[in-house]
């Protein structure tokens, strides 16, 4: 690529930014979270497992959010993760994601790269991404835009070929748009879609990252049925591609995506409460007792 076209993206970019910045009146530094400088070391997916996670204990003034916690997840994996308010499931994707850094355990990605030596900008670079439960896009900006500046923050599309046909880019673009249902919706400012659409557009704008692990925090609160059946179509078809851990607290949503096949895990004070298959967890006492006995 020529000096010249790199330095046309980086303005547009930069012109993307300035326009979000301006109209929000916020700093448009959410683009930082965004950002992917160079890949450090590809994760190693060749033994099966995209995440590992063992003896995880974080203590948040002696109370213990997590207390031993271990789970593994397979690579292509859709593992949904349940339990009551309080079990330490936000608190799981925060060490996973270098947000916390636990008292002990440990967090693998892949067989090689230990997410706990692991800075939170280098965790989003190996490939791991993180929907919040609210949905936090460039409202003034479109839909578009917004996919193109979620694609052009990784700064990988600068050193290929792909950035300068241009035309890749418009279509990875299209791709994510006719993924998320958006179709329709690519030219009109992200603030005057539903919050289901809101939810949507940020996923795809972490898609365009390319992660090969996507952590979801309740990503259905707040959608219509309809909505919510159409995110879980969604999340069925990613599956695979990519592995995706879903927290989730509707259980119409968690057996859609379990489909009476994949297993569950049900999270507790901190722990591991039980694991299997949805029906399986929920004639469980144990499981019972803490939905119902509270
Ligand atoms: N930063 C924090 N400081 C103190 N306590 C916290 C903090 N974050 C979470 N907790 C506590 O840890 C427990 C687990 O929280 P969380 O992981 O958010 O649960 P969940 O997402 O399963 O509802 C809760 O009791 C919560 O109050
Ligand atoms: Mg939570």
């Amino acid at each position: 690529m020529t000096p010249d076209l790199m330095e046309a993206g980086a303005q547009r970019r930069a012109a993307l930014e300035a326009k979000a910045a301006q109209q929000t009146g916020g700093s448009g530094g959410r683009s930082a979270s965004f950002g992917r400088v160079a890949r450090q070391g590809e994760p190693d997916f060749t033994h099966g497992v995209a995440l590992y996670v063992d003896g995880l204990t974080v203590s948040f003034d002696g109370f213990k959010a997590l207390n031993d916690l271990s789970l593994s997840i397979d690579v292509g994996e859709l593992r949904c993760i349940i339990g009551p308010n309080g079990a330490g499931k936000t608190t799981m994707m925060d060490c996973i994601t270098g947000k916390t850094k636990p008292d002990a355990g440990k967090v693998y990605f892949g067989s090689t790269i230990d997410l706990l030596r692991a800075s939170e900008t280098e965790i989003a670079e190996a490939g791991i991404g993180r929907k919040f439960q609210k949905p936090t896009v460039y409202e003034p900006l479109s839909v578009y835009e917004n996919l193109e500046l979620a694609l052009r923050a990784d700064r990988r599309v600068f050193s290929t070929l792909t950035w300068k046909a241009g035309g890749a880019e418009r279509a990875r673009i299209d791709e994510l748009l006719v993924l998320m249902k958006l179709e329709g919706e690519a030219h009109r400012a992200a603030g005057l879609l539903s919050h289901g659409q809101k939810q949507w557009l940020e996923i795809g704008m972490l898609l365009a990252q390319d992660p090969k692990l996507l952590l979801l925090d309740e990503p259905v609160a707040g959608m219509s049925d309809e909505e919510t059946e159409r995110t879980a179509e969604l999340f069925l078809s990613l599956a695979g591609q990519h592995s995706l851990v879903v927290v989730e607290h509707d259980m119409t949503f968690v057996a859609a995506l379990t489909q009476g096949k994949r297993k569950v895990t049900v999270l507790h004070e901190g722990r591991v409460l039980a694991e299997g298959p949805l029906a399986q967890v929920q004639e469980n006492p144990a499981v019972i007792e803490v939905y119902l006995g509270r």
